[in-house]
């Protein structure tokens, strides 16, 4: 049996819901060495700043638990040097392009989105307001239901409106429904849950923190019940905004916990590092995971699980 992949994120129609997750795949190019870019939903670029930056001290990188911290911090070429040689590239391969934007204030991320107007390489805009608003002695713009609406606004407000644009939010907050909300409430079409969560790890040699950076954000395995549990009580909270999730996706079936959970479609992220097929293997995985479960499309699977939807369903 075949099974209707599609799916929507707002205006934007998918072929399929699987997507790489941003800052672990750059713009899509090494994955390209192992299969087919375009075969996924989308490409989801990393956070693109207005300049070029090096990142944070090294080492950057902890395994841990089931996860990884990184400090990688947001290294990158810069908006120009992405729309040049990134952009381009991805629409040359048919790939949808999913850019993750993000700035240290309001200006600029108002500035990114001017430069994105109208370029039809743009499938979707991810708003990457997990990190720390200058303006605000460094708080994480998702941690304020204020901050956070402000920004997402004014990117509205900016962006082609052809072009749907997600907020990405931190689980570091005590209720995420509440910015959630107040994204939705500025004009968001969707959001994308869940960043990486704020961890340490300790090198008991050294007696010091092993990342050079302290603190670094938490990925893989370890975090996804964390990731599950922040789009189930989103999709509660505001059953008709789509959702991107992620969070330690490794296979179809971590896959279709997402989709269950209410997210119309899903990022892999970590994965792609210790097997750079990941993304491909998931998107078929749980194209077989769907099959075997009845399901004729993948959309039927959104929401699923709650309770509420299985009475409608009935
Ligand atoms: C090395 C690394 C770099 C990342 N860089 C970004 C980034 O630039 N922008 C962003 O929004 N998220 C970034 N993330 C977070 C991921 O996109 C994703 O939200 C998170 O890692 C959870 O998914 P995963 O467990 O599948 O990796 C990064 C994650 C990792 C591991």
């Amino acid at each position: 049996m075949t099974v209707d992949m599609t799916t929507r994120l707002g205006s934007l129609t998918l072929p399929n819901p699987v997507l790489t997750a941003s800052g672990c795949a750059a713009a899509g190019r090494e994955l390209s060495h192992y299969f087919d870019v375009s075969e996924l939903g989308a490409v989801v670029t990393k956070s693109i700043q207005l300049r070029a930056r090096s990142g944070r001290p090294t080492p950057r990188m902890a395994e841990t638990p089931s996860g990884m911290l990184n400090s990688i911090g947001l290294q990158g070429p810069g908006i120009d040097a992405f729309l040049r040689d990134d952009l381009p590239w991805l629409a040359q391969h048919g790939a949808r392009a999913v850019v993750s934007i993000a700035g240290g204030s309001t200006d600029e991320f108002v500035s990114l989105t001017r430069r994105l107007y109208g370029n039809r390489a743009v499938a979707m805009i991810e708003v990457n307001i997990s990190c720390p608003n200058v303006e605000m002695r460094g708080e994480v713009f998702a941690c304020d239901p204020s901050a956070a609406a402000r920004v997402i606004g004014a990117v509205r407000r900016a962006a082609d409106p052809h072009t749907p644009v997600f907020a990405k939010l931190t689980p570091d907050v005590t209720d995420i429904t509440l910015i959630a909300r107040a994204c939705a409430d500025a004009g968001a079409d969707g959001l994308s849950l869940i960043n990486t969560l704020l961890g340490l790890e300790i090198d008991v040699d050294r007696m010091a923190p092993v990342l050079g950076g302290v603190t670094g954000g938490l990925s893989g395995p370890a975090i996804r019940p964390v990731a599950l549990r922040c789009v189930w009580q989103v999709h509660e909270a505001l059953p008709h905004l789509p959702i991107l999730g992620m969070g330690g996706i490794r296979t179809g079936l971590d896959a279709l916990r997402f989709l269950l959970a209410g997210a119309s479609a899903v990022s892999v992220g970590t994965a792609v590092f210790g097997d750079p097929d990941a993304p491909i293997r998931v998107l078929h995985e749980l194209e077989h995971e769907l099959a075997e479960r009845g399901f004729v499309s993948a959309s039927e699977a959104v929401g699923r699980a709650h309770p509420h939807h299985a009475m409608v369903r009935s």
